[in-house]
């Protein structure tokens, strides 16, 4: 999908990846990637209105998101009830960011593929989930190389994808292989696989077998 089918998906509301829970997944493994530490910085790539990043802040961590739709940013705050600043990025001509008056979430309405640590720094934990399987199958070999370079030395990548058989639907979600993850990753990262559950999507392959899979990354 190019970012105007998504601005157009946001517009009509059909955002069915959109929970207003916290994402079970990260509620089980949270620590694997917070691993005891305070005030952790943690990027929510393609964050769309994620509550899981108003639950980081809560825990007292930062959470810094960024998202290509400026709809879903300001839904964000708004639904949420977070009061926010509005800033042009001067090192990022065209991209704006969205600040909570406390500081501690941070949202950017930018292109993944713009961003990089001189930007928006390096991360102590990235918490990746339906970014992968929502981006265009040849945008995977980028993507995952913008991720790692946005890895601070100790970081802790957890990273959720779906799986199911192509031929039965018509993503997104895509489906992304184990195997596929491993090609992506392997080169920069230590790869563990940590969960796996059916995945029942409300609007999506209703009657195909979906796996969601929960893998845990580290810097090699
Ligand atoms: C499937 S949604 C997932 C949202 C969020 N991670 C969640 O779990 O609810 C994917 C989001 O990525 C955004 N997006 C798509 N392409 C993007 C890009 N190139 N850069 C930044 N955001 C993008 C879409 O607008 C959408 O909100």
């Amino acid at each position: 999908m190019a970012t105007t089918d998504w601005e157009a998906s946001w517009k009509a509301g059909k955002i069915g990846f959109h929970s207003k829970a916290l994402n079970p997944m990260l509620e089980k493994h949270a620590s694997k990637i917070l691993d005891g530490q305070k005030n952790c910085k943690v990027f929510v790539p393609l964050c769309g209105k994620s509550v899981d990043m108003k639950w980081f802040a809560d825990q007292g961590h930062n959470a810094v998101g960024v998202e290509v739709v400026e709809m879903a940013i300001t839904s964000f705050y708004e639904e949420q009830g977070i009061d926010y600043t509005k800033e042009s990025v001067p090192k990022l001509p065209g991209a704006t960011v969205y600040k909570s008056k406390d500081g501690k979430i941070t949202l950017y309405n930018a292109d993944i593929f713009s961003m990089t640590s001189d930007i928006i720094g390096k991360f102590d934990c990235i918490w990746d989930r339906a970014s992968l399987v929502a981006l265009n199958k040849t945008d995977r070999e980028r993507y995952a190389p913008t991720l790692t370079s946005l890895m601070g030395p100790n970081c802790r990548y957890l990273l959720s994808v779906l799986d199911y058989d192509p031929s039965k639907a018509k993503g997104p979600p895509h489906n992304v292989p184990n195997s596929e993850v491993a090609t992506l990753y392997e080169s920069s990262c230590k790869i563990e696989k940590i969960d796996t559950s059916l995945y029942h999507p409300s609007k999506f392959a209703k009657d195909v077998e979906c796996v969601q899979t929960l893998f845990l990354m580290k810097p090699k």
